[in-house]
């Protein structure tokens, strides 16, 4: 027998930590957890978790530092077009969409021309203008990204959108929706052969446990 785990990242704290820890304990998979324990081991299933940072995922497991991930599309889509797609799980969906503030009269994406856009998604906002001929003034900012049309530092802003409520808050409207996004599992394009036989049975597990949600 070997004695191999199979390496998982979960956001660390966020809106997908909880609902991927859900998801696993419905698969039958314990996890002990110190809350400030970065690492845990399953009891009962060959898996090793690591508590990381959503923006640092993608990198994880392009170098094959972990075999998968729970985590948004919209993080594979902005930073991890290279990594290997699997179940899309179901919880978490957002989009990602440009908004302007409310007061703006917005015709179409041809009002974005020459604008400045704050966002956090610069690659996903970038590869959206282009399609559409359009040339934007770009400012990343990490957080708090609704906050700069107010200020004045942007006329417009890309982030996720969930249910809206910090878009309502900061008077603004969303204009574009540049993409639907929900928790998927993520695996590293490294993994070996035989943490490949774990994550097959780890995803037959998250499968049957889909099939009973819906
Ligand atoms: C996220 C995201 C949006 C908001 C969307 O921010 O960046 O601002 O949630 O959710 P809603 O539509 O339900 O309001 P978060 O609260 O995680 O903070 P951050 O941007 O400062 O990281
Ligand atoms: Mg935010």
């Amino acid at each position: 027998m070997s004695n191999q785990k199979l390496r998982i990242a979960i956001q660390k704290s966020g809106r997908l930590n909880e609902d991927s820890l859900k998801i696993l304990k419905e698969a039958g998979i314990s996890i002990d957890n110190g809350k400030e324990q970065l690492k845990a081991v399953s009891r009962n299933f060959p898996l090793e978790v690591l508590y990381l940072r959503n923006g640092d995922i993608p990198q994880y497991l392009r170098d094959g530092v972990v075999d998968i991930a729970i985590l948004g599309e919209n993080v594979l889509v902005e930073k991890g077009e290279d990594i290997i797609r699997g179940e899309k799980l179901g919880f978490s969906k957002c989009r990602v969409s440009m908004a302007v503030p409310k007061s703006v009269k917005y015709n179409g994406i041809q009002d974005l021309d020459g604008k400045k856009i704050a966002t956090s998604y610069p690659n996903t906002v970038n590869a959206f203008l282009k399609e559409n001929g359009i040339q934007a003034d770009l400012h990343i900012i990490n957080g708090s990204v609704e906050i700069a049309p107010n200020i004045g530092l942007a006329d417009a802003i890309c982030d996720i959108v969930s249910s809206g409520s910090t878009l309502f808050k900061n008077n603004l409207k969303e204009v574009e929706v540049m993409l639907k996004s929900e928790a998927i599992l993520a695996i590293s394009p490294k993994i070996t052969e035989e943490r490949q036989v774990i994550l097959e049975k780890l995803q037959f597990r998250l499968k049957s446990v889909l099939n009973a949600r819906t």
